[in-house]
């Protein structure tokens, strides 16, 4: 924590990389923990289900097990995404780039924030591009469609998707310029995002997470602990 603290201070341009790690204290769950949406049994994986194909083959199941397993409204920030949004305003921290699809590090009050997997508060119509927020989709039975009559859609990049170029490229740039880069709340198991941060040139990489991570070798410092008791004492 100390060597943590004196990176921290002596950092302006800090990029936090995230994960739903960063959310489960919003109350939220993540993927792959033992309580994990991706531990839970269902008729299929949660993988197959928020896949490009799965979404074409059967909508009606993927807006059912969407509805009820990928929709998080009602949650609100936790000491992470405050603290981020204070360093941001304090000129210390230059981008938070996330895999969540939440919102929470916006409703915390961040303005650089890249989404790599999109966002439950966009959905676009398939046919007409016509926007819709996150309750349409929440209160709609079925499928959701627009008054054109195409399916609307969430802006979450579903397996077999490509992540939106723009997003990644200004990923790569703030991590490439990061003079601290903290990985925090991921099992780094996905990509291309979990490869993101061997774009970082610095020294100190500083991995933040509950359980262990295939990157756990390869950063200068890790902290097996909770985030919000790490980010209690920043
Ligand atoms: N403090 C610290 N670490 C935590 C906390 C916490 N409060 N809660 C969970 N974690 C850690 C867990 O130990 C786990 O390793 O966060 C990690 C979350 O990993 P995943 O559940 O795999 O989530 P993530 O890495 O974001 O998944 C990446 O997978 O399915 C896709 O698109 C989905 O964006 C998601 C991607």
């Amino acid at each position: 924590m100390e060597t943590l603290k004196r990176w921290i201070a002596e950092s302006n341009r800090i990029v936090f990389f995230g994960g739903a790690g960063v959310s489960t204290e919003s109350g939220i769950p993540d993927f792959r923990s033992v309580d994990g949406l991706y531990n839970q049994k269902f008729e299929y994986p949660p993988e197959t289900i928020i896949s490009h194909s799965f979404f074409r083959r059967d909508p009606e199941y993927f807006f059912r097990f969407y509805r009820e397993k990928m929709l998080p409204l009602g949650f609100e920030p936790n000491i992470t995404h405050k603290k981020l949004a204070q360093w941001e305003a304090e000129g210390k921290l230059s981008a938070v780039v996330t895999q969540n699809i939440d919102g929470l590090h916006q409703k915390a009050g961040s303005k650089r924030v890249y989404e790599l997997h999109g966002s439950v508060l966009r959905n676009y119509c398939t046919r007409c591009h016509q926007f819709y927020p996150a309750e349409f989709i929440r209160d709609c039975p079925g499928v959701p469609k627009c008054a054109c009559g195409g399916i609307v859609k969430p802006d979450v990049v579903l397996y077999e998707e490509s992540l939106d170029a723009e997003t990644l490229e200004k990923s790569i740039e703030a991590i490439q310029a990061a003079d601290l880069l903290l990985v925090a709340g991921t099992s780094l198991t996905v990509y291309p995002a979990a490869g993101l941060i061997r774009y970082y040139r610095g020294d100190r990489l500083v991995l933040i997470n509950r359980d262990e991570t295939p990157y756990d070798g390869y950063a200068n410092l890790v902290l097996h602990q909770s985030l919000g008791s790490v980010f209690s004492q920043l």
